[in-house]
This record gives structure tokens, C-alpha cells and sequence, in this order.
């Protein structure tokens, strides 16, 4: 069969953790849409092809074969593709630039700008772009002015739509949308551009979930959104150093705050910080723009974010340190979890990191056991190896340790044997639960030393 059959043909450039998904559902949900994901990575895109997806989501492989080969399509074919596009969605990965000016803080926008420039050059007819990847705001000013630079005589839109799914819910977050945001210019072009975006999500979204804005307020908003739930985990993770501190319970602490409706229940769980490609990143570039107008004051307020998260993640190595008698020296440490968050392999930032470090340079041998994230753990770890044993049974990980970190809320953790492997492992056990996921009373009954987050430690004499 032709393409006659399709109204529009989507692509997506970025065959990523947002491009792959997102794609996915919108093929599964406009059968009436060819959706096309190219990348540069052949790897990535055989991944894609593949029965072993690139990553892992619950709920996308079967969402992916559905509709494979039928309406959705992955290839590196990409200027074909760009040529044959009615719409482009960027999403190529933003990360926090590592060199020169803004270094560590700004955005690096070389892949996003080799995108546009791609797109000017293959571009046959009329075409929207829409930005997905989280950019600074005003971003899209310089994308229009790359599209429109030289002899094409194509007219780009240029629209925003940042993409709100997490990670490990992002099938639920895009099937059931709290909102879609979409910004553009208000002129009549920015006008139908925007129109025909609502067409697409308007196959499943309720129409009161779409939001139109400027294109300034939709960038902007993506960035304020991230910084928003990171500032209340950085507000509850400060709240549980005092809880420890006066034997405060932060878990009483948060119930009792969150159920005031007007500051709400959620993001208010306390733990050893925040991870994931997202929050540090968009905070630096939210702290950046600050900067950029001279809004200093409040940079630093929202750098404090990020300084909390920091400090967060010391004191949880500190209190390890602390309890282990001062020496973690040829001591064996399990870290339950390496994975930002549970129900994803994926390791981007994850504290998990910041913490096997930590305690390395301690010179503790660690033994690192995780559902997903090993192959991405493996990676994060290069170099460190020599102190560094990846164990994908959790009972063998615990194996005559000293002591388990409990790093990612996994729920399997929750249901293992733990007198069993009390007594696999060295003594005094300790057990830091960085998640407070763990029954930490029963715990302590089988003869652990056991430190939550936020909580008086129940330690044995
Ligand atoms: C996304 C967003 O785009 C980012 O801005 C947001 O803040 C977080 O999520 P993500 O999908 O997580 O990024 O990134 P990643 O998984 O790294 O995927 C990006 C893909 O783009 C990669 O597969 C990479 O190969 C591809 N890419 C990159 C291109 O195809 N072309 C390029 O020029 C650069
Ligand atoms: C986030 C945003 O939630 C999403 O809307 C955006 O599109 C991308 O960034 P994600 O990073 O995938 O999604 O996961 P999220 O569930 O927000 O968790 C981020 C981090 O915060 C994790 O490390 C998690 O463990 C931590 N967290 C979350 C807490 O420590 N406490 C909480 O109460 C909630």
C-alpha cells in the first residue's frame, strides 16, 4: 500500500526516551497519521526495529508491535524522510553544555541547530516544526531564523510542545494527559500550524486539555514545570535533615502538609534526592536565563534547588560513613537500585552515581543489583571496576556485606527475604533505606541497624 492512505505524514528526528515513546502513541492513536522516527544512531534505530527495544517503558513494546510496519516507521533514512514531511518534531537530546561560555549551565543546542539546519536543506513544501526537546526560551526565534536563512522558499512554523511524561509512567502520561501545551505565533499561519496539532492530539485528548499559549510561555512553561517538582522534593529533602535531627517522622511531616489541598500530596516523598535527565538540567537552564537578564537573586533561589539536591546525596554517604565507624575501607556495600527512579533502566543523573563514587573513594568494594540498569550502570562506572561488582541476584549482592543502600524504590525489594540475608551478611548489618520503602520495625527485629531518610535511625546497642 501507497501513502495515498495518510492524511499527514509525521516525523520525529531523536529516536530517544521522548521521541520513541511519544511517536509510538500517537501512531497507535491516528491510524490515519504515517509517523516516521529517524535518527542518526543505526544502532538506535535497529534497537527500535527489534523485539529488544532501546529502552525500557511498561506498556510500549506491545504499543510498538501493534503498529510497526503498519503506521510507524524507524529509519536513518533521514533527509528522505525530512523531504517528505508535512510536520517535524525536534526531539534530539538538550543536554547541559560541558564546554566553554555557560559551560555546566547552559544548554548545548548544536544537535537541535544541526537538526534545523538539515531540515532548511531538505524541506520540499510547507512545513511545521515542533519543538519537543526542552529548549531555552526564545529558542525557537533562532531556530525560525536558521529555517528561513538562505535560498529555500519553503515557510517553516515553528511550534512549541514540550512533552510532561516521566519516565516509567510515560505510556499513562501520554494516554491520559493532565495537559498538552502547545505554544505558537499568533499570526493566521502560527494560527492553522497551531490547528493542526490540535487535530493530532485531538484523537484521544479531552479538547479542555489542550493549551494554547505564545511560544515564549510554552517554552518557558516546560522549564518552570521540572523546576517546580524538583523545588519540592529539594523542600522535603531539607525538612528531613531537621527530621532526623529531632526525631521528627518526615513521612508524618509530609502527610501532614501535603494534605493541605492547596499544597497537595504529591512529590513530597523524601529520599536520597532527584535524578533523571530533566530536573538538574532545566533548573541550570532556568538558573542560566537568570543570569542572561541579570535576574541574580533569583538565580540563586533557584540554585538552591540544585544545592539541596547536593547536599542531599552527602549526607546519605555521610551518615553511611558515620555509622560504619568512621572507615569504609575494604568494606563491601550493596546499593539496592541504580536507576533514577523504579521502572526504567535508565541511569541519567541518577544519585545512584553520585553515591557509588562517593563511596569508592572510601575505598569500599561495591556490589551494584538492579532489575534494568546494570548495562547502564556498567557504563557509568567505566573506570571504576576494580572495586565494582555488577550482581543482578540481590541476595548474592548482599552476600557477606557490611552493609545495603537502598538507592531506587524497586517494589520487588520491598518482598525479599530479609532475614535471609541478614544472615548472609556480615555483622553488625546495617541497612540504609533511601527510599523508605522498606518495613524498617521488622527490619530492626531480625537484628539490622537500620537508617531511613528522615527518620530516628533504630539501631541495636
Ligand atoms: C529528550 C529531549 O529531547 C530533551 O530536550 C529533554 O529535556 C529530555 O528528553 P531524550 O529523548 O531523553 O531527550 O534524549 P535521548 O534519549 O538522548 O535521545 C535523543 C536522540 O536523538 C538520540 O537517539 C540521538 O541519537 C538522536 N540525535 C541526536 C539525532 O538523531 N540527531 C542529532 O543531531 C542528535
Ligand atoms: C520528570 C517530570 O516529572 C516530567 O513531567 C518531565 O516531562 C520529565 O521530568 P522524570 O524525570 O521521568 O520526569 O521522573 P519523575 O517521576 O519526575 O522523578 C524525578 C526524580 O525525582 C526521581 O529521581 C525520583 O526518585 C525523584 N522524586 C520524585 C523524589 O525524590 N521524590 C518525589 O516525591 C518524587
Amino acid at each position: 500500500m501507497g501513502d495515498s492512505q495518510f492524511v499527514k505524514k509525521i516525523v520525529c528526528v531523536g529516536a530517544g526516551y521522548v521521541g520513541g515513546p511519544t511517536m509510538t502513541i500517537i501512531a497507535n492513536k491516528c491510524p490515519n497519521y504515517k509517523v516516521t522516527v529517524v535518527d542518526i544512531s543505526q544502532d538506535r534505530i535497529d534497537a527500535w526495529n527489534s523485539d529488544e527495544l532501546p529502552i525500557f517503558e511498561p506498556g510500549l513494546q506491545e504499543r510498538v508491535e501493534k503498529v510497526r510496519g503498519k503506521n510507524l516507521f524507524f529509519t536513518t533514512d533521514i533527509d528522505a524522510q525530512i523531504a517528505d514531511a508535512d510536520i517535524i518534531f525536534v526531539c534530539v537530546n538538550t543536554p547541559t553544555k560541558t564546554f566553554g561560555e555557560g559551560a555546566g549551565s547552559a544548554v548545548d543546542l548544536q544537535y537541535v541547530e544541526m537538526t534545523a539546519r538539515r531540515i532548511k536543506e531538505n524541506a520540499t513544501s510547507d512545513t511545521i516544526v515542533v519543538e519537543k526537546s526542552t529548549l531555552p526560551v526564545r529558542a525557537a526565534q533562532a531556530l525560525g531564523t536558521i529555517l528561513h536563512s538562505g535560498n529555500n522558499s519553503v515557510h517553516f512554523e515553528i511550534l512549541s510542545n514540550p512533552e510532561f511524561m516521566a519516565e516509567g509512567t510515560g505510556i499513562q502520561d501520554m494516554e491520559f494527559p493532565d495537559r498538552i501545551l502547545i505554544g505558537s505565533q499568533d499570526t493566521p499561519s502560527g494560527n492553522a500550524a497551531r490547528d493542526e496539532l490540535m487535530k493530532i492530539y485531538l484523537h484521544w485528548v479531552p479538547k479542555e486539555k489542550l493549551i494554547t499559549t505564545n511560544l515564549w510561555s510554552s517554552e518557558l512553561s516546560k522549564l518552570v514545570s521540572n523546576a517546580f517538582l524538583a523545588q519540592r522534593i529539594s523542600s522535603i529533602n531539607s525538612i528531613s535533615a531537621i527530621c532526623e535531627a529531632t526525631e521528627a517522622d518526615i513521612e508524618e511531616v509530609s502527610m501532614a502538609v501535603g494534605k493541605d489541598s492547596r499544597v497537595g500530596e504529591k512529590f513530597l516523598r523524601a529520599g536520597v534526592g532527584f535524578g533523571g535527565s530533566c530536573f538538574r538540567k532545566d533548573i541550570l537552564n532556568l538558573v542560566y536565563l537568570c543570569e542572561h537578564y541579570q535576574l541574580h537573586p533569583v538565580a540563586e533561589f533557584w540554585r538552591q534547588v540544585i544545592s539541596i539536591n547536593d547536599y542531599q546525596m552527602d549526607r546519605f554517604v555521610k551518615r553511611i560513613l558515620s555509622s560504619l565507624f568512621n572507615t569504609l575501607a575494604g568494606k563491601k556495600i550493596a546499593l539496592f537500585g541504580f536507576a533514577f527512579k523504579p521502572d526504567t533502566g535508565d541511569t541519567r543523573d541518577s544519585p545512584a552515581i553520585y553515591i557509588s563514587k562517593k563511596l569508592y573513594e572510601e575505598q569500599a568494594e561495591l556490589n551494584i543489583t538492579d532489575p534494568h540498569a546494570i548495562p547502564n550502570a556498567k557504563r557509568d562506572l567505566q573506570g571504576f571496576e576494580d572495586r565494582v561488582n555488577f550482581i543482578e541476584d540481590p541476595y548474592k549482592a548482599a552476600e557477606g556485606a557490611h552493609c545495603i543502600a537502598l538507592l531506587t524504590e524497586w517494589k520487588e525489594y520491598a518482598s525479599l527475604d530479609y532475614q535471609k540475608i541478614y544472615d548472609s551478611m556480615e555483622k553488625p548489618a546495617f541497612i540504609f533505606d533511601g527510599r523508605n520503602l522498606l518495613d524498617h520495625k521488622k527490619l530492626y527485629d531480625i537484628g539490622f541497624n537500620v537508617y531511613p531518610v528522615g527518620k530516628p535511625a533504630l539501631e541495636h546497642s
